[in-house]
C-alpha cells in the first residue's frame, strides 16, 4: 500500500507526558492551607465530556460568543494572521472554531496542537487531518504551561501564530498568565518563520455580577458536577474515599480581583483518607479548585505589553461579552 503521511490512520505524537503529576498535585493541595486542586485535573475524560455540555448550557455565553465572533469576523482574522503560518493550538482543538480559522487561512504550512489529553489529541488530529491534507500536522502531547520545544514544519512558514482560545487563559493565576503569555510571545517570535508571529487569543470581558455567576452555576447543575468530578478523580485514580454527597460547588464573582473563584465546600466536618493520609475538612471549609480570571479590554492591553505583546486588532460581539484579540511581538 502507498504510504501517505497524511492519510495515515494515526499520526506521529510527540510525547511529552511524564504523568503522575495528578497524584503529586492533589496531596500536596490537599495538604495545603488553604486547601486547593489545580484546574487542570478537571479535563479527564468525564470531565471534558462534561465540559463539552457546560458549553451547551444557556447560562453559559462564552464558547457560542467566541464563535459567533469568529464567524462574523473570520475573514479579517484570517487577514491579520496572513498567509502560510504555522498555526500552534495551545489545548484540544477538535472544535468548530479551530476548523474555521483553517478553513480561512491562506494556505496555512502546519498545525501544531499541543494538548495534555492523548485521546482527545488523536481524536482531533485524525479529523483535521483528512479535512485539511495539505495542512502538515504536528501534533504534541504535553502541558502547554511547560516550556517545550515545538516541531518545525517541513515547508518554511512565513510566521507562527498561536492560538489560544476560550479564555483558558483564564484559569492562570496572574503571574502564571504572564509567564504563558511570555511562553507563546516567546514561540511567535522565534518559533520558525522569516517574520515575527503573533498570538490569537480569546479574552472574556467583565460584565455584570448575575450574568457572571449564573454562567458558572448552571441551574441545571452541570458546572457543579463538573466541579466535583476531581472528587470522583481523586477516588478513582488514588482510590481516595470521598463522600460526594458531603461536598458542594460554589463559584463566586470577586469584583476586586475580577474573577470567578470556584471552590469545592465541604458540608461538614469530616476526614477524608487517601492510602495512609488522612486530611480533616471543617464544616464549611472551602477547597480552591478554579480561577476564571475576566479582563477589561484595557486591562488586558497593559497586561499584554508586559508579556512584550501590542494588541494590534480586536473582535467582539455587539453586546461586547467576549473578545478575540490579535497581539503581535513589540
Ligand atoms: C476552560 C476557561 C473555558 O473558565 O470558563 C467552565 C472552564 N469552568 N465552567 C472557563 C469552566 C467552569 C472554562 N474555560
Amino acid at each position: 500500500m502507498k504510504s501517505d503521511p497524511q492519510s495515515a490512520r494515526a499520526y506521529r505524537v510527540d510525547d511529552h507526558q511524564p504523568g503522575g503529576g495528578f497524584s503529586a498535585d492533589a496531596l500536596s493541595g490537599l495538604a495545603a492551607s488553604p486547601k486547593r486542586l489545580p484546574s487542570k485535573y478537571f479535563y479527564d475524560a468525564r470531565g471534558s465530556g462534561l465540559f463539552e455540555r457546560i458549553c451547551e448550557q444557556p447560562e453559559y455565553y462564552p464558547t457560542r460568543t467566541e464563535l459567533s465572533i469568529m464567524r462574523d469576523h473570520v475573514g479579517s482574522i484570517a487577514a491579520a494572521l496572513g498567509p502560510e503560518v504555522r498555526l500552534v493550538e495551545y489545548g484540544s482543538g477538535s472544535g468548530l472554531k479551530t476548523r474555521l480559522l483553517l478553513r480561512h487561512l491562506e494556505s496555512p504550512v502546519a498545525y501544531v496542537p499541543v494538548e495534555i489529553s492523548r485521546n482527545a489529541l488523536a481524536a482531533s488530529v485524525a479529523a483535521l487531518g483528512r479535512e485539511f491534507p495539505r495542512i502538515q500536522m504536528l501534533p504534541v502531547c504535553a502541558d502547554f504551561t511547560q516550556p517545550i520545544k515545538l516541531p518545525r514544519a517541513a515547508r518554511a512558514p512565513r510566521q507562527t501564530v498561536v492560538y489560544f482560545p476560550g479564555s483558558t487563559l483564564g484559569n492562570f493565576a496572574p503571574d502564571d498568565a504572564l509567564r504563558l503569555l511570555r511562553q507563546m510571545r516567546d514561540e511567535a517570535g522565534q518559533g520558525g518563520g522569516t517574520l515575527d508571529g503573533g498570538v490569537l487569543i480569546g479574552i472574556d470581558l467583565v460584565k455584570d455580577k448575575a450574568a457572571l455567576e449564573a454562567a458558572y452555576n448552571d441551574a441545571a447543575g452541570v458546572t457543579a458536577e463538573f466541579t466535583l468530578n476531581l472528587l470522583v478523580r481523586l477516588n478513582r485514580e488514588l482510590g481516595a474515599h470521598f463522600d460526594l454527597a458531603g461536598f458542594r460547588h460554589r463559584a463566586r464573582w470577586h469584583p476586586l480581583a475580577e474573577r470567578i473563584e470556584t471552590h469545592i465546600v465541604s458540608r461538614r466536618e469530616q476526614d477524608v483518607h487517601i492510602g495512609s493520609r488522612t486530611f480533616h475538612f471543617a464544616e464549611g471549609e472551602a477547597m480552591l479548585v478554579e480561577y476564571s480570571c475576566k479582563y477589561t479590554l484595557q486591562g488586558f492591553a497593559r497586561f499584554a505589553a508586559r508579556a512584550g505583546l501590542r494588541v494590534a486588532s480586536v473582535w467582539t460581539d455587539p453586546a461586547r461579552q467576549f473578545s478575540l484579540q490579535w497581539l503581535v511581538c513589540d
